[in-house]
């Protein structure tokens, strides 16, 4: 019998067939680890707002993860049709009501928090918030389904509400600003116009050079943060990984509410890892938030990506131990490199299973792609809720359909590891075989022996 509410923090949601939300996620929030001055999420926080600090930024928190659809997606423009909202990716609580997928959601709110104190603090135009948020998402060491992301944005007042024309002495202003950012010598790689087919220029509302204002001023704003923290912020860091000079690299990128928008990746030992997206707030969401008269930048920041490059930690489940031996590592206002305590032994056990059999014959019909009725993060979810953080990763070994019977035959790879003990056979096999049955009881498969 599914139960009829579903409680989130001390709140009561109604549910329905939407409703998603598992224990294991529930039981995440409320840690609010970014407050904990001495854990390395709020260490990275501090370091991040320092940069974006008053009395041109306010700096903020959101405890609540619960939001509306509308806030996490419809005011910002995400189309009807768009994948992050499906249930296969998102955390429902019920058909309007999501764990937000990104501090993005509380975008709107800030805007108006500008309009609203624009008497009492006229020079804060700007905010950063950080927050917990939630996806659907594979297992191994990167991802996991509640993380933390830091959203910015910074604002411009127009002479006057009516846009174009005065957007002449908005991109002055803006410039004049711009060249208030201290300079960096690092090399930045940027091979694309601002404003091309696939970044176009929101012609109804901003004027090229306006565009390219705000442009110059987020690109200069967010490398400068990035060096600062890589270099100066990290130098036990930097020391620990060798002399390999920072590099970093603007590629385009598309969210429904910013255009033209863009990536910031970074190259950190042999890669180059995306560490924000961001962009020029498209005007419709200024317009609609109580600022119509003005333009702006906004970006969002995985904040769990960034604290494993300057402390080097090697798994994000290690973020949510309550170990004296991770937590005693880490102290407020230091960057310090994490020395892991002994690595115990990992151990993996496959599960291959048979997918209901009227699923394969419509994945058949579409000629092999995705079956439809099917998603694998629903396996991932089953794996979850059995073996929680005993679980570092997952992946799909093997895939096929059988050509006479066509059915779809997958078989997952499934590696245990505790993070703080060695986990011992029978517990293992224990969580193994308890996952063959939920994945049977929820998914309708047939399991392979
Ligand atoms: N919310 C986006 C994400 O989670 C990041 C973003 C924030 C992009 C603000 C543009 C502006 O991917």
């Amino acid at each position: 019998q599914p139960p009829k509410e579903i409680k989130i923090q001390d709140r009561s949601y109604p549910a329905d067939n939407w409703t998603n939300i598992t224990d294991t996620i529930q039981s995440h929030v409320g840690r609010h680890l970014y407050l904990d001055e001495n854990h390395p999420l709020a260490i990275t926080r501090k370091l991040i707002e320092s940069q974006f600090a008053g009395p041109v930024f306010g700096n903020y928190f959101e405890k609540d993860p619960v939001v509306s659809t509308f806030q996490n997606f419809d005011v910002l423009g995400f189309p009807a049709d768009h994948p992050g909202r499906s249930r296969t990716d998102t955390y429902y609580a019920n058909h309007n009501t999501v764990l937000r997928t990104h501090t993005s959601a509380h975008q709107q709110k800030y805007f108006r928090r500008i309009n609203a104190n624009e008497k009492e603090r006229p020079e804060e135009v700007g905010y950063t918030v950080i927050a917990d948020v939630y996806r659907r998402d594979a297992i191994d060491r990167s991802h996991y389904p509640v993380f933390h992301q830091m959203e910015g944005a910074r604002l411009w007042k127009r002479p006057e509400n009516d846009a174009l024309s005065h957007s002449a002495e908005t991109a002055a202003k803006i410039n004049a600003d711009v060249d208030l950012i201290p300079r960096h010598d690092v090399v930045v790689e940027d091979p694309n116009p601002t404003i091309n087919e696939n970044n176009p220029l929101q012609a109804e509302y901003h004027s090229a050079e306006e565009v390219e204002a705000i442009a110059t001023h987020l690109k200069r704003s967010l490398e400068r943060m990035v060096i600062k923290i890589f270099t100066e912020g990290s130098k036990a860091a930097a020391a620990s990984s060798g002399p390999e000079p920072l590099k970093v690299r603007w590629v385009e990128a598309y969210f429904p509410f910013t255009s033209p928008s863009w990536e910031l990746e970074v190259f950190w030992q042999g890669e180059w890892l995306e560490i924000l997206g961001c962009g020029v707030i498209k005007q419709e969401l200024l317009n609609n938030s109580d600022v119509p008269n003005r333009v702006g930048w906004a970006f969002g920041l995985g904040i769990e990506r960034i604290a494993m490059l300057l402390f080097n930690i090697p798994d994000i489940r290690l973020f949510w131990s309550r170990d004296e031996r991770f937590l005693s590592q880490f102290r407020a206002g230091e960057i310090t490199r994490f020395t892991p305590f002994s690595k115990h032994p990992a151990c993996y056990k496959d599960v291959s299973f048979w997918l209901p059999r009227e699923d394969v014959y419509e994945a058949a019909a579409k000629y092999g792609r995705p079956v439809p009725n099917f998603h694998e993060n629903d396996v991932m979810e089953v794996v979850r809720g059995v073996g929680g953080d005993l679980i570092e990763n997952v992946s799909l070994i093997d895939d096929f359909v059988h050509p006479k019977e066509k059915r779809r035959s997958l078989c997952y790879r499934i590696q245990y590891r505790s993070l703080e003990r060695t986990l011992i056979n029978e517990e293992i096999n224990e969580l193994h075989d308890n996952i063959g049955s939920k994945l049977i009881s929820t998914l309708g498969v047939q399991l392979r022996r």
